[in-house]
């Protein structure tokens, strides 16, 4: 790569810190106006830069890859996911993708605890009673929910993410079970008091909470499809913050009007951003707008990851985030 700034295009807003430190470093081009790239612009941009910053609203596919300009050799996302790049195909053709993981793993975590005490205890339908004037008093009987302490959480994906879940739900009390790809290394598996499943269908069973924290990958599409969500029982509640295309969203719609899930409370959707309108009447359904990692602090973070990714890379050293296609 050359010697000079190298032309980096990023393809949404930014925080302001990160956008001005990308000026004093880099030639960039910003997109104030935060729009989501169309195709034809994610293309051009990709033939005339020598670094592409996109986030998880940019479908950088192996079609897409392909018709890359040849000074294109970056790819360094704006996020933790990296299903929305064909990473295979990038690396087929010499660009090196990066991501930037770590610092989202514990507003992420903060947000599923929120979710998994916000279903149960019926969070948003008593702040909804107050917003509309409907509490009349105190009494025995009145939004009862269910307890968390002392529940099974069963944790699917334990990587970062799914380890800082597993650490905030030992303190509310509850029993960890997790199912990954690999098992957690004997002391890791100790201190969050966890017990490994290596059967999903079995662990699904017994659990009383489904949390989802595995990456969205070919092998993960529709993990928990409409047979494994029938294992669940039906007082068990499902949270995921993973990629919505994990869980099969229409077969989730059917157990809960049928009564066989307790409830669910979902910061990712199958066909996002739109969200399901059957999931959206539900009172035992909490959705949320893709914000697990929302805080201004994460987004800081996620920026200072990208650059230090961009300026190792240019300057002839290994980024330290790359990431690698995932396995077959
Ligand atoms: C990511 O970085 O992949 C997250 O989903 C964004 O919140």
């Amino acid at each position: 790569m050359a010697r000079t700034k190298p032309i980096v295009v990023v393809t949404r807003k930014l925080p302001d810190v990160v956008e001005t430190r990308m000026m004093e470093l880099f030639d960039v081009r910003l997109n104030e106006g935060d729009h989501p790239f169309t195709a034809a612009e994610l293309a051009t941009a990709m033939q005339t830069c020598d670094v592409l910053v996109p986030t998880l609203t940019d479908t950088v596919d192996a079609s897409v890859i392909s018709k890359a300009g040849p000074r294109l050799k970056l790819i360094a996302n704006f996020g933790n996911g990296v299903d929305h790049i064909d990473v295979a195909a990038a690396r087929a053709k010499g660009i090196t993708v990066t991501n930037t993981p770590d610092v989202l793993t514990e507003d992420t975590a903060d947000m599923a605890m929120a979710l998994m005490v916000a279903v149960p205890r019926r969070l948003l339908e008593g702040a909804e009673i107050i917003r509309e004037g409907r509490f009349k008093g105190w009494s025995p009987t009145h939004m009862l929910g269910h307890r968390i302490y002392g529940k099974r959480l069963g944790i699917i994906g334990m990587g970062r993410i799914g380890t800082a879940v597993a650490r905030r739900a030992r303190g509310f009390g509850m029993a960890i079970h997790y199912h990954n790809r690999r098992r957690l290394r004997p002391e890791l598996e100790a201190e969050v008091e966890a017990t490994y499943w290596e059967s999903l269908d079995q662990m699904l069973a017994r659990m009383d909470v489904i949390s989802v924290h595995c990456p969205h990958t070919p092998a993960t599409f529709h993990l928990l499809s409409e047979r494994r969500l029938k294992l669940l029982k039906p007082t068990s509640y499902i949270i995921n913050l993973a990629r919505g295309e994990i869980l099969d969203e229409d077969a989730l719609v059917r157990l809960l009007e049928e009564g066989k899930l307790a409830g669910a409370g979902l910061d990712v959707f199958e066909h996002e951003p739109a969200g399901n309108p059957k999931l959206m009447a539900m009172k035992n359904v909490i959705l949320l707008p893709h914000m697990g990692s929302a805080t201004i602090e994460g987004r800081i973070n996620m920026g200072e990851k990208v650059i230090i990714n961009v300026r190792a890379f240019c300057d002839g050293h290994a980024p330290p985030d790359r990431v690698l296609p995932p396995p077959a």
